[in-house]
Parts: C-alpha cells; sequence; structure tokens
C-alpha cells in the first residue's frame, strides 16, 4: 500500500515559490540577486490596521471564532461590497478564509466531483489547476494570446464549456499578466455564461483596487446581475492593504455554497485568526487614502518596467492594466545562444540562464501555462526595477 496518496501524483509545487527560493540559496552563496519573483507588496500594513490587531489582543479577542468569521467582519464585508461593487450581500452569504487561498480551496472541495471541469484562462495563477486537481476536478485550459492583450475571447470561452463544466474561473485584474477586463470585455463573457446556466462562476478579484490610469474595474455580478444565484465573488486583504502575511481572505455567494464552506472549514483550520479578522475591519472600514497612494506608486513602476523591458533586444512587452505584474515575451530570444553557450530553447532556459548571467529572478511563463513568456513583479523599489532591467537588457543584448 503506497503511504502517500494519490491526490499527491496530481499536483507540482508552486513555481514562483521555487523561482524565490532559489534566488534566495544565490544571495546566500553571496551573488548579487533582484529578485523579481514574489507576488507581494514591499509596502508596509498601514498603522491604523497594525493598531486595530493590538487593540484587539488588549481586548482578550484571543479566543475562537465563528468558523465563518466573526459578525463585524461579516458585516464590513457586505458593506464592502455595497460600497464598491454595488452587490447585495447579507453578512449570512459571505466567509471569510485564511487567505483567499483558503475560500478558493475550499469552494472547490466543496462542488468538485471526479470528471467535474474547470474552465480556466491561460495563463493563469499557478494555484488554480492545482486546486482543482487535489479536489478531483480536471481543469480544462484556454489559452489566450499576447495579440489579445492576454484576455479571454467569448468565443473561445463558449468552445471550451461541455456538459461537465462546473466552473468557469475569471480573475482580473490577473496574475500573471496585469490583465484587467473592462465592462464590455466582461459583457462579452457573461453574455456566454448566461447562455450555459449549469456554469458556476469563480471570480477572483484579489487585485480590484490595483488598476491604472482611468481603468474602472468590475466584477461578473455587477456586470450581469443575472448570475448571482450562481457566483462566488472572492477577494482578499492581501494585496490591496499590505496584509499578506495576516491571512485574511473572503467571499459572498448564495447561501447553499457559503454553508458548505463553512461546513468543510470547520473540521478544517475554523474561524481564521481572531486578531487578524479585527484588523481586516479596519481595513475595510477604516480609511482608504492608503490605496491610491500606492497605486501611483505601482503606475510609475509599471511604466518603467514596461519601457525599458521593450528595449531590451527580443522582449515584447505590454502595458497590463493592474495588478503589479508584468508578462513580457521573450520569443525575439528563442533559439539564440546565451552567454554560458547554451541555446535558449524555452522561456524556462531564458529565466535560468537569465539568472545565472545577472542574477535577476523572474518567472517562466509556462508555469502560467502559456508562453514563452516570463512574470515579472514590479512589487519592488524603483531603483531595484531599474537596475534589473538594465541587466535583462544586457543579457539580451549578449544573447547571439
Ligand atoms: C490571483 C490570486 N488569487 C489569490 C491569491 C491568494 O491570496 P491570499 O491567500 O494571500 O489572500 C493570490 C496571491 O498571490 C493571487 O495572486
Amino acid at each position: 500500500m503506497a503511504f502517500l496518496a494519490d491526490a499527491l501524483s496530481r499536483v507540482k509545487p508552486s513555481a514562483t515559490i521555487a523561482v524565490s527560493q532559489k534566488a534566495r540559496e544565490l544571495k546566500a552563496k553571496g551573488r548579487d540577486v533582484i529578485g523579481l519573483g514574489a507576488g507581494e507588496p514591499d509596502f508596509d500594513t498601514p498603522d491604523n490596521i497594525k493598531k486595530a490587531a493590538i487593540d484587539a489582543i488588549n481586548r482578550g479577542e484571543t479566543k475562537y471564532t465563528p468558523v465563518s468569521g466573526i459578525p463585524e467582519l461579516r458585516e464590513a464585508i457586505a458593506r464592502k461590497f455595497k460600497r464598491e461593487n454595488n452587490l447585495d450581500y447579507t453578512a449570512a452569504q459571505t466567509i471569510v478564509g485564511t487567505g483567499g487561498k483558503q475560500i478558493l480551496f475550499n469552494a472547490f472541495m466543496a462542488t468538485l466531483n471526479p470528471g467535474d471541469e474547470v474552465v480556466i484562462p491561460a495563463p493563469y495563477w499557478v494555484s488554480y489547476p492545482e486546486m482543482v486537481a487535489l479536489c478531483g476536478g480536471t481543469p480544462v485550459f484556454v489559452s489566450t494570446s499576447q495579440e489579445n492583450n492576454f484576455k479571454l475571447k467569448a468565443e473561445d470561452l463558449e468552445k471550451a464549456i461541455t456538459p461537465k463544466t462546473k466552473w468557469f474561473v475569471f480573475n482580473s485584474p490577473s496574475n500573471p499578466s496585469g490583465a484587467a477586463y473592462s465592462h464590455d470585455e466582461l459583457k462579452a463573457l457573461t453574455d456566454v455564461l448566461m447562455k450555459h446556466p449549469h456554469v458556476w462562476v469563480l471570480t477572483d478579484d484579489m487585485y480590484e483596487h490595483l488598476t491604472y490610469g482611468d481603468f474602472k474595474f468590475a466584477t461578473p455580478v455587477e456586470v450581469e446581475p443575472g448570475l448571482y444565484d450562481r457566483t462566488l465573488t472572492m477577494n482578499g486583504v492581501s494585496k490591496a492593504y499590505a496584509m499578506t502575511g495576516w491571512r485574511i481572505g473572503y467571499a459572498a455567494g448564495p447561501l447553499q455554497l457559503i454553508k458548505a464552506m463553512d461546513m468543510i472549514q470547520g473540521q478544517q483550520t475554523s474561524g481564521a485568526t481572531s486578531i487578524a479578522q479585527w484588523a481586516a475591519v479596519e481595513a475595510l472600514d477604516g480609511p482608504q487614502d492608503f490605496i491610491p497612494r500606492n497605486k501611483e506608486i505601482f503606475q510609475a513602476r509599471r511604466d518603467l518596467v514596461v519601457s525599458m523591458l521593450n528595449q531590451a533586444k527580443g522582449i515584447s512587452c505590454p502595458t497590463p492594466e493592474g495588478a503589479f505584474y508584468v508578462y513580457p515575451s521573450c520569443a525575439g530570444l528563442i533559439g539564440k545562444t546565451a552567454p554560458s553557450g547554451k541555446v535558449i530553447e524555452t522561456d524556462e532556459d531564458f529565466v535560468s540562464e537569465l539568472l545565472e548571467a545577472e542574477g535577476v529572478a523572474v518567472v517562466h511563463g509556462s508555469a502560467f501555462g502559456l508562453g514563452p513568456n516570463f512574470r515579472i513583479s514590479y512589487a519592488t523599489s524603483e531603483a531595484l526595477l531599474e537596475e534589473a532591467c538594465r541587466r535583462i537588457q544586457r543579457f539580451c543584448a549578449a544573447c547571439r
């Protein structure tokens, strides 16, 4: 009898974590490495949020909480959906998890049976297919293209849907491409979904607050209220409030699904950390002036990186609407010889040669299901980004 579960053979470790680990190892050996792999803001959590956590400790809010979250946070979440997305949810229709990751996992765990298909546009966040596979479902990938700014075409969504489709996973702004769908672009997709009433929508709005210029964020149920009864709208405090380590994510959706997710969570982690939940109440209800300030900083970094990458020989980099990632193509370098003498055959080769030659750590696009591209996280200082892009330019110029 095998000791490890069969389910483990269906998943692979996170490529983004592997890149960060490799960069750390090289640094420990004394190499000058710039890590552009991490998916978290480099800002500190705002002071008012930290204070809310300290106050919660001092008040003795250090005990188990209800599985789906403290009532105060669930009310704050319902208010957030009304205020920012014009969506009506009662507190009972919300659930708090240990990060958005747990919300997604429990939604799949609560609904997937063997053979159920989950449509995932590529490039995708690395965890979606692995979670689906762990929960016994089958990921069905639909490619996008750089020409279409990595946005899914309605006809491609239509073709991917079968009688076995249980979920369509939607993520805008996207990790890894930064692509964000306008109201009209999203409407083209929701029109398709309206024709297939058996398909549920899992929308991952984690990067909602990170969009640039005059781009206006839209979420599926806001665009098509007809999807209300079969959509789980997921969000969290990690990215917008620089709270990745606090581990608070949340969602709202039909009561039947929320109750099923609550049941799973009750036999798993129970309620998320009490102190972090109180901090999240302050994040959602407190001053929001932190967000536009950070957006301005991110936008300046995005513009710098896009401009410098487009000056690198063989690289072409579209300007994404949101998140803190760019997803340039390295197609112009495939077939070229790196300074080490190795021929670059894939985006994975490109990324590892770049790391060896110039000490810049980025993540290969094939890990996100679409290449030859690579992902750069620009959630780091402008000075480091400038230096990293200069090194990328030098590396590309040295490839023959
Ligand atoms: C698209 C996307 N969804 C969800 C998450 C999970 O966020 P958390 O578990 O920190 O709330 C991430 C984090 O990287 C992400 O990029």
